[in-house]
């Protein structure tokens, strides 16, 4: 698509239907009537649906829900549970339902998008594109256009591929600034309702990539895959560190000033973890599979990754000599990563279950994760306040860079604890401050 001809298009307001209110298609829809469209939002869940029309956002994501009270009150949002009460007149259909790791294979499971994809046939009202949000394998797009074609051989409609890169804890900021939008669409017709949905983006010059179908989805997952490797690669230069007497940072540092490479993703920490990195690397090395087309380094990068969560635990027993059993352990943090209130594939769920099972008793803070933590991580106990939780406590382990957890008072935690030792899984403290504050024992990450 010439760039001259898109910034010819005038504004206009798409109604716009999204399907599924989970995280990405709660943010594109509030996303998407900040821009000026009228959105609604559609998911089967009524208690969900009622929330939201209640104001409330079901999750944890920084500025959305003073976002969705503007546009609700200016009139361009809404929530429904009817698919075709939100698609009655809708230029633009999103399906931004669930793709979990189906479990024994780890192939994306697209049970969600398909019948989503019937929903819509049904309610498919003149001309529409049916855009995927959802992280879909390469191929699926095509098969969603023959089920609603097979459902409705009369129906006029495109589909769109149209990935979210979204960062939870950031995702407002990743919508509103992308580093880049992507578009695989193959007719004129979804281009152009696609360009008119991102026109705020495209007039403020953000990158606009159109593509086909299948590239638009293989950007998705090779995006992923090459972060997640970043991440694993850095993590197995920091056991690296560790033995020869690196500091994992000054390493990463100087090799990310090296502007191919890049600084960002490389801090060294207990693993990746969250909604996207595990899931879609799986999901990529199963894709390699099947076609017989094996992704070596990412099925790797998988295998690194548990790796790194196993070897989180034997520090951990390291630091207390060997012997968890019996012993307090205090853990800071245990969602993925800050500013979210999401434990999914968290390296809390397999480093704190190790540990219990060797006999410690766990006590963890986190601003966020205490709600559904409490089921994920049974025999845990559970505290606000990162003073008294270490109190009498033998370890103190970092394992999320909460901003809270960044600057306390190590000395008055050293003081209260029975052993004052310190694992930093994300290396936000290093030896000497540790053990100035009287800690006896400190280790980080590749330090
Ligand atoms: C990610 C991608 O960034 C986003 O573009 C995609 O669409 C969805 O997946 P998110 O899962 O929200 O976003 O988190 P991200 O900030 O990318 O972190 C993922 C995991 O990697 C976290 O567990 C984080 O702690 C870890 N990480 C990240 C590191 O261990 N080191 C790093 O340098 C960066």
């Amino acid at each position: 698509m010439p760039s001259g001809h898109l910034k010819n298009i005038g504004p206009s307001q798409l109604k716009i239907a999204i399907i599924g209110t989970g995280y990405v298609g709660l943010v594109s829809g509030v996303c998407l009537s900040d821009f000026g469209h009228d959105v609604a939002c559609v998911d089967k869940d009524e208690t969900k649906i009622a929330r939201l029309k209640a104001g409330e956002v079901p999750i944890y994501e920084p500025g959305l829900d003073a976002l969705l009270s503007r546009n609700v009150a200016a009139g361009r949002l809404s929530f429904t549970t009817q698919i075709a009460e939100a698609m009655a007149g809708a230029e633009a259909v999103f399906i931004a339902v669930g793709t979990p790791s189906r479990r024994g294979d780890g192939h994306a499971d697209l049970s969600f998008v398909f019948a989503a994809a019937e929903e819509v046939a049904a309610a498919l009202d003149g001309y529409a594109v049916v855009v995927t949000k959802s992280t879909v394998p390469v191929g699926t797009n095509r098969k969603l256009a023959d089920i609603i074609r097979k459902a409705r051989p009369d129906a006029d409609f495109d589909v769109a591929s149209n990935p979210e890169f979204l960062r939870e804890g950031a995702a407002i900021e990743d919508f509103m600034r992308p580093d880049r939008v992507v578009i695989g669409a193959e007719t004129d017709r979804a281009k152009e309702v696609m360009t008119q949905i991102y026109r705020p983006l495209y007039l403020r010059d953000f990158p606009i990539v159109c593509t086909g179908l299948e590239s638009a989805e293989l950007i998705k997952y090779a995006a992923n895959a090459f972060l997640a490797t970043k991440i694993s690669f850095i993590n197995e230069i920091a056991a690296l560190c560790e033995r020869v007497g690196a500091d994992v940072k000054a390493v990463a540092n100087g090799m990310g000033l090296d502007g191919r490479i890049g600084s960002k993703f490389l801090h060294a920490g207990p693993g990746y973890g969250g909604s996207c990195f595990p899931k879609d690397t799986l999901a990529l090395a199963r894709i390699g599979q099947e076609l017989a087309v094996p992704q070596r380094i990412t099925e790797t990068v998988i295998a690194v990754n548990d790796g790194v969560k196993r070897r989180m635990v034997q520090k951990a027993q390291d630091l207390c000599g060997g012997i968890v059993a019996g012993r307090k352990i205090t853990v800071l943090g245990a969602t993925f990563k800050p500013n979210t209130d999401d434990m999914r594939e968290s390296p809390s769920l397999t480093i704190v279950p190790s540990l219990i099972g060797a006999g410690a008793q766990v006590h963890i803070v986190d601003p966020q994760g205490r709600r559904e933590g409490e089921s994920l991580l049974p025999g845990v106990i559970w505290e606000d306040d990162p003073y008294s939780a270490a109190a009498e406590s033998e370890l103190l382990i970092v394992l999320t860079e909460w901003n809270e957890f960044r600057a306390l008072d190590l000395k008055r935690i050293a003081q209260g604890m029975r052993t004052p030792r310190l694992a930093d899984f994300r290396n936000i403290y290093d030896r000497k401050t540790a053990t100035d504050a009287g800690f006896v024992a400190y280790d980080g990450v590749g330090r």
